[in-house]
């Protein structure tokens, strides 16, 4: 595959808003006049990206949300403050999704930049590589990335001769 053709899912979302926004020209158009993905509600424009493409509209922001949501094996209120002024009908407060105050959302912010920076700087040089990072290759369904812990059968070869010099 070449590296042009490298896509994860964030990154093919990206893609496609790009291209959109460079056809139309136009602000986020409301995602009930979009033909893809059926609306179960209303996604209003986002008001508070700072690393994901300001273009995006509440719906595009509300499929990469649910890709990491999933990716990191948890749910939106990790990452997003609720609003104790604002009560949803089931009594409960709503989450303020444009509000910072949670730390998760500093850190996924980083998280994004540092995953698009492997891909961009790293990945995509690799010759043949067509399997880019995504937060799930780290996380793998947790908030916090499990250690991995390597077989110790594995461990059986021997150390007793010195490292052979760099060729
Ligand atoms: C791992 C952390 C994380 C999880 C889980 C998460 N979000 Fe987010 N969300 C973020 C970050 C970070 C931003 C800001 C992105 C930026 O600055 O470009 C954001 C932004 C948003 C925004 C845009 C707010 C605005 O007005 O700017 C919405 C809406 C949103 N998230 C909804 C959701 C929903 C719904 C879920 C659950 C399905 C969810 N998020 C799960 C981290 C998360
Ligand atoms: C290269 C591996 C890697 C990738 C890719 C990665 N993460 Fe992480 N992430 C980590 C590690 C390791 C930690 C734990 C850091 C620590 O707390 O010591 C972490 C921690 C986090 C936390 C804090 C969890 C907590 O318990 O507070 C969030 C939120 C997060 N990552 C979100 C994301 C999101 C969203 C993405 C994709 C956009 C992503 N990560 C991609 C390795 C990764």
């Amino acid at each position: 595959m070449k590296n042009s053709q490298i896509l994860f899912p964030a990154a093919a979302t990206l893609a496609a808003v790009f291209a959109v926004a460079a056809i139309a020209q136009q602000p986020a158009a409301p995602a009930t006049t979009q033909t893809s993905a059926p609306a179960h509600h209303d996604h209003p424009a986002p008001t508070n990206l700072q690393v994901l493409p300001k273009n995006l509209t509440g719906e595009q922001v509300h499929d990469i949300m649910h890709k990491w949501e999933a990716e990191l094996g948890t749910n939106c209120a990790a990452c997003h403050a609720a609003d104790p002024k604002n009560i949803g009908p089931n009594g409960k407060p709503r989450l303020n999704f444009a509000d910072d105050s949670k730390p998760e959302k500093a850190t996924a912010r980083k998280m994004f930049l540092m995953t698009e920076e492997i891909n961009t700087q790293y990945i995509s040089k690799i010759e043949n590589s067509g399997d880019p990072v995504t937060c799930g290759t780290c996380h793998q369904g947790h908030l916090g990335p499990v250690p991995f812990k390597p077989k110790v059968e594995d461990h059986d070869h021997d150390h007793s001769t010195a490292p052979a010099t760099k060729q």
